[in-house]
């Protein structure tokens, strides 16, 4: 699918803004981070981007969450084997389960992706003026970001390094950072 397929899907089940700004910047990261593990990026965007796409749909209810969306996104004809990783992604549930590294990815995609929105917040919307050595401050702070998991972020460190995979993901949603609504 297209990137741009791929956002008019997301748009057509979640329409507050704030999520939609998560979702965009999960699939940067995920993209940003495929490079590193010689990966497909657009495949690996695709699954960012639409990993959530059925959180507004059943009204947070993460019994639910992940299950749904795999399977709008069955009958919006994506592949099965991204509808799976959606569907597994949902750590409430499949927590301890996760062994892949695009699995691993968008465990720590999807809370990094809340940590470094909030460092940009901070910073006033300025993006750009977010370094690895402001997220690595922040993210010791506990109550900075609260919700954004920070052992689903470690998940990731037998696979590369904190600071190298915050570089990438910083890399990554600066790309894109006027889609975020950020400078
Ligand atoms: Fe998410």
């Amino acid at each position: 699918m297209e990137r741009s397929a791929a956002i008019a899907l997301l748009h057509q089940y979640v329409h507050e803004d704030g999520l939609i700004r998560h979702c965009l910047a999960t699939g940067a990261i995920m993209k940003s981070v495929a490079v590193f593990f010689s990966q497909d990026p657009a495949r690996w965007e695709e699954i960012g981007l639409l990993h959530d796409i059925d959180f507004e749909y059943v009204k947070e209810d993460m019994q639910q969450h992940g299950t749904v969306g795999a399977q709008l996104l069955k009958t919006a004809g994506v592949p099965e084997d991204t509808g799976e990783i959606i569907r597994r992604h949902n750590h409430f549930l499949h927590t301890g389960t996760y062994e892949s590294p695009v699995e691993i990815t968008l465990q720590a995609a999807d809370s990094a992706s809340g940590l470094i929105i909030a460092c940009a917040l901070v910073k006033g919307g300025h993006l750009s003026d977010v370094s690895v050595r402001t997220i690595i401050k922040k993210a010791k702070e506990k109550s900075f970001a609260a919700g954004c998991d920070r052992n689903r972020i470690a998940l990731i460190a037998p696979l590369m390094e904190i600071p190298v995979f915050y570089e990438h993901a910083l890399g990554g949603m600066m790309g894109i950072r006027t889609e975020l609504g950020f400078v």
